[in-house]
């Protein structure tokens, strides 16, 4: 019983191959020698679609694997041993389907089920998320009505990784240019309102204003005329000054136009925001 044990240790200790597709494991025979069974073993997220080594804790994952036992062995009722090893700590899955620990010196290995063995035999390892991340070594054996152990001498190997964070959100858009401000105030707000509401009446080519001044502007039909009046009067602000423009339009400094925007009046005030923003240019 204690040789037993020891070749267990032995057999358990080895190290682990990773798996790509379900990996194929050969088998050997616990008192010594090879064996014909051949044991698969794979994780899947797709439900044995594909295989993969890795999977995260958030992963629903399945490990399937499949004996293949020794062709007089078809047909024979069999234990099903299935270990994991993790670090230096081992759990077999018992036959409530539950991984407990196994010390291998003191508790014997537990069954996990007993069944009749069928060519191939499909194992269900385990179904479920894994709490742990780290390698995990997983092995397979049955015993059959000879009562000899056969096992998978080499392990197949998956990790298990934390799930990755979800990707950071993407940066707030850089808040709009003063320009692209001052443009989209004047599309909205300046020239539909003020400029082609009012001010062309006179400041326009032809108009009362064209003679005794440069600021004209160009009708709406004109399919530059935002543009064009932007500069306009981004132009006749630098040259001139925000406060001189108001006062003007508000009927002060004798403006021929009168009070075309009379002082603390909604387009008067939209019109200072504007030319504030004019300014900064
Ligand atoms: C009824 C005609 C008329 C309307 C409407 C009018 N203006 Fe005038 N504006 C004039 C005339 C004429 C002049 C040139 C004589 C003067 O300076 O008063 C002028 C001059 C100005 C000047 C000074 C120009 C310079 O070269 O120094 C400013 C600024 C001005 N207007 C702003 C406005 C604004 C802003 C509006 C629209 C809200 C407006 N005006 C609407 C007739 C008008």
């Amino acid at each position: 019983m204690y040789r037993k044990k020891v070749l267990l240790l032995c057999m358990f200790g080895l190290l682990g191959q990773s798996v790509s597709a379900q990996t194929s494991l050969s088998a050997a025979r616990i008192t010594g020698g090879s064996s014909t069974a051949r044991f698969t073993l794979g994780l899947t997220l797709d439900n044995g679609a594909s295989y993969v080594t890795t999977a995260t804790t958030a992963d629903s994952v399945r490990i399937i694997g499949t004996i293949a036992p020794e062709a007089l062995q078809v047909g024979q009722t069999a234990d099903i041993f299935v270990v994991a090893r993790i670090g230096s700590s081992y759990y077999m899955r018992n036959a409530a389907g539950n991984f407990v620990p196994w010390d291998f010196l003191t508790s014997d290995l537990a069954t996990f089920k007993t069944q009749t063995l069928a060519s191939p035999h499909q194992v269900d390892f385990i179904t479920s998320k894994i709490p742990l991340t780290g390698t995990i070594l997983l092995f397979l054996g049955y015993r059959a009505a000879d009562g000899v152990l056969i096992y998978t001498p080499a392990p197949a190997s998956i990790t298990i990784t934390a799930p990755l964070p979800p990707p950071p959100p993407p940066p707030p858009p850089p808040p709009p240019s003063t320009l692209q401000q001052a443009q989209t105030q004047f599309s909205s707000t300046i020239s539909p309102r003020i400029i082609q509401a009012n001010c062309i009446a006179c400041h326009v080519k032809g108009g009362e204003a064209d003679g005794q001044t440069s600021l004209l502007y160009v009708f709406s039909s004109d399919p530059n005329h935002l543009t064009t009046n932007f500069n306009i009067l981004k132009n006749f602000t630098k040259a001139n000054g925000r406060v001189y423009i108001l006062n003007k339009s508000s009927g002060g400094l004798g403006h021929s136009g009168g009070a075309m925007l009379p002082t603390g009046s909604t387009d008067y005030k939209s019109m200072d925001s504007f030319l504030q923003l004019l300014e900064q240019l």
